[in-house]
């Protein structure tokens, strides 16, 4: 995809690294596991939005925005980190959060909803499950509107078409990488949420006809509906990208075995997960989006989807201040 035609702000300096984890590879006795780390990229305490925010963040300048509006949960990377940006470009912030578990939004709360504070939200607007997002963004908008700010509405998770060629760009840079390396790839893991990363990587990998099968583990949402929705969000990311969408739907795969009871609610599965790469490889996983990734990336190895002999990659997608917020989740 020849993405350089898109405004894009860069947040983050230079490529962020692909590692082998040998000793996570050998104590899961299975394949040789590597990590792709985009919980370092820029902004603060890094994640996968940075790389959607460099396209959404350079078009809300291009139209003179000054106001970003978002949406996330109680303890969101993408709503710290849509703050972060506008901090960076001297923009105003505010934060629609909706609350997916009752009673979970506290101002006084540590994690991300710090951040939020420290970082100097403009202002939050919490929301019960259910609550129409898209509609409740438009009337904050219209609000900022009446005030005199031209605001600027990214949608949850930043995983529109826009958004998520930060995700195609990061599937071209780790196919650079592993062709400088010399790494031949039989399979891909990643966090399947709101499904911008998913649907990004999955249409750069199609682009680039890399042949590489892309597992893209749900943290939220039934089997059958994310591969849906994943698949029609790579054609819209390889459309814009002024690629062929001939992507078959049949390369949406999704595992939803590590939802356990919902979004954001702990298994035990999450906890061994982020014990393990923290003491194997000194990698920290959140209790929310890449603990259960990893114990998605656990179960296919167990169950005999990624084989001994194989190369596999875990796109490591941030997350850890959320950690602080949930330590009995974490603790063994
Ligand atoms: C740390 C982390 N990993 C993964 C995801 C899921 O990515 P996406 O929303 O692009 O599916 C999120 C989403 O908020 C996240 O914060």
């Amino acid at each position: 995809m020849h993405l350089a035609r898109f405004p894009r702000r860069h947040y983050t300096e230079g490529r962020t690294p692909l590692e082998p984890l040998p000793r996570l590879s050998a104590a899961l006795g299975g394949p040789e596991i590597w990590i792709k780390r985009d919980d370092l990229t820029g902004l603060a305490a890094g994640g996968n939005k940075t790389r959607k925010l460099e396209f959404l963040v350079a078009d809300a300048l291009q139209r003179g925005s000054d106001l970003l509006i978002t949406v996330g949960a109680p303890q969101s990377n993408h709503c710290r980190l849509t703050l972060a940006a506008a901090a960076k470009e001297g923009l105003r912030c505010r934060l629609l959060i909706e609350e997916r578990v009752p009673g979970t939004y506290h101002d006084d709360a540590v994690g991300n909803a710090l951040l939020f504070d420290l970082m100097g939200v403009d202002g939050v607007e919490v929301v019960p499950a259910g609550t129409d997002l898209a509609a409740k963004m438009g009337e904050m908008a219209d609000a900022a509107r009446a005030e005199g700010f031209d605001p600027y509405v990214i949608p949850g998770g930043g995983s529109n078409a826009l958004g998520s060629l930060g995700y195609a760009a990061c599937a071209e840079e780790a196919l650079q990488q592993s062709f400088e390396m010399d790494l031949a790839w039989d399979h891909w893991v990643c966090a399947s949420g709101s499904g911008g990363t998913h649907a990004g990587l999955l249409a750069g990998l199609h682009a680039a006809n890399a042949g590489i099968p892309l597992t893209g583990i749900s943290v939220r949402a039934e089997r059958a509906a994310q591969e849906t929705k994943i698949a029609n969000l790579a054609r819209e990311v390889l459309t814009l990208g002024g690629a062929r969408a001939d992507l078959p739907d049949a390369a949406s795969v999704v595992r939803d075995d590590q939802v356990g009871p919902g979004y954001s609610l702990p298994t035990e599965a999450m906890g061994e997960a982020v014990r393990l790469f923290a003491r194997e490889e000194a990698i920290l996983l959140d209790p929310v989006y890449t603990g259960k990734t990893a114990a998605g990336l656990i179960a296919m190895v167990r169950d005999g989807s990624l084989k001994a002999g194989e190369r596999v990659l875990f796109v490591h997608t941030g997350g850890s201040p959320a950690l602080h917020a949930y330590p009995e989740q974490v603790r063994a």
